[in-house]
């Protein structure tokens, strides 16, 4: 006898019994994880249920995603371009808005040229999964973001992990790698729940060592590392050593969207056989516009990058004076590891108790044991800003003891 759901008389498939059934989702939706919907935001204020709260989860590093100058040219840009291409390129051709974003990113990283998509995570998958398949090796950082795994599965390709962050580790996995496969050498220039900086010159000699394609997901270290933020690779002066640059406009640019950056003849062949690139469509105008007004305000003043400098430091202290967890970041992508989901579920709600509002990470966003609330530093924080977080950590911290 096949079961029935409550109240309806329909078939219900073991699919959808197992949908049904799961613990996992249950859990979530009883204690109201991640989704609730915020009334209203001001700047970095955000409203539930009548309370405001300041955000101490967004990636709005630079500050830039309520600066007036940036609303009002995705006001011109939907005026002038409409709401959407609503397509891909490769369906209805490409605007001038997109080849004007493309070469602002290229000519800020150093590179020859760029493709942007309406996701940093479909730049992400697209970055990775067209320029190795079946045959080839991808050797990868073990802790690298969903978008890259996702990327390297569908192109077929072998994975082989190295240990975090690690070049003897890269040295060691690649040693077991016969010389005759192509390889292609992946990571993060900042890791979104870690903080962590690659060493991405030690990366690009193993990489030039060992024939390896280099691929650096900045989506972190995008408008935050690097002379006037120009990203992890420039911080270590070799821009020109990594193939292909990808990141987010999601982050430091306060929009959505992304970008894949590389030679000229990277991107002709990105154009040509990313599925994601091709069946998949393009940014629309205010997207682009917010991320190119925001790269341009980011360009010509330089205060909102050293407001967001000189917070990260003053931030890092004070997780350090109170004797925290907060696994060693060196930016502004700052975790605060509690080491189980309980803890951090209880940290994040005395946070909540004190006006700060912050995310918990639990597995598979982490490693088990590693759960933690992800906080970010922002240049949108001022001294009350700075007091309400530090106040309202203190609190949360007493309890964790
Ligand atoms: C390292 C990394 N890569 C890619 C992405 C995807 O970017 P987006 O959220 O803009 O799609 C993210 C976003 O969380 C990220 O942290």
């Amino acid at each position: 006898m096949l079961p029935f759901i409550k109240n309806k008389t329909r078939f219900v498939s073991s699919i959808e019994q197992r949908i049904l059934s799961d613990e996992l989702t249950k859990l979530r939706v009883k204690h109201d994880l991640w989704y609730q919907p915020f009334e209203k935001q001001e700047g970095n204020k955000v409203w539930l249920k009548g309370k405001e709260y300041l955000m101490l989860s967004s990636n709005d590093y630079l500050g830039l995603g309520f600066d007036s100058r940036v609303r009002e040219a995705a006001r011109e840009a939907l005026d002038k371009w409409g709401t959407s291409p609503t397509g891909s390129r490769f369906a209805n051709g490409s605007r001038g808005y997109h080849q004007e974003l493309e070469a602002q990113i290229a000519s800020f990283l150093g590179k020859e040229a760029c493709h942007v998509h309406s996701a940093g995570y479909l730049s992400c998958v697209a970055s990775v999964s067209c320029f190795v398949s079946k045959g080839d090796v991808a050797i990868v950082d073990r802790n690298v973001h969903s978008s890259l795994w996702e990327g390297l599965r569908l192109s077929m390709a072998s994975i082989e992990k190295f240990s975090h962050n690690s070049p003897a580790s890269l040295e060691e996995e690649l040693s077991f790698i016969p010389k005759d496969r192509k390889k292609m050498l992946v990571f993060e220039g900042v890791y979104s729940m870690e903080g962590h900086v690659a060493p991405v010159d030690k990366f690009v000699d193993i990489a030039e060592e060992n024939d390896c394609f280099v691929v650096l997901d900045d989506a972190h270290g995008f408008g935050v590392m690097g002379n006037q933020g120009r990203g992890s690779a420039d911080h270590f002066g070799v821009s020109d050593r990594v193939n292909v640059i990808s990141g987010s406009f999601s982050k430091s640019l306060a929009s959505t969207g992304g970008f894949v950056a590389g030679d000229q003849a990277v991107i002709d062949y990105l154009r040509t056989y990313s599925k994601q690139t091709i069946f998949s469509a393009a940014i629309n105008p205010t997207q682009a516009a917010i991320a190119s007004k925001a790269l341009e305000i980011h360009q010509s003043e330089p205060h909102f990058y050293e407001r967001l400098w000189a917070n990260t430091r003053r931030y890092h202290a004070f997780l350090r004076e109170l004797g925290l967890d907060y696994w060693d970041s060196k930016t502004p992508a700052v975790p605060i590891v509690a080491g189980s989901k309980e803890r951090a579920y209880f940290f994040s709600q005395r946070l909540m108790e004190k006006g700060v509002y912050a995310n918990i990470i639990i597995p598979p966003g982490v490693p088990p044991g590693k759960e933690l609330v992800r906080t970010a530093m922002s240049a949108s924080f001022a001294e009350s800003d700075m007091e309400r977080i530090e106040g309202a950590v203190r609190y949360a911290a007493k309890a964790l003891r």
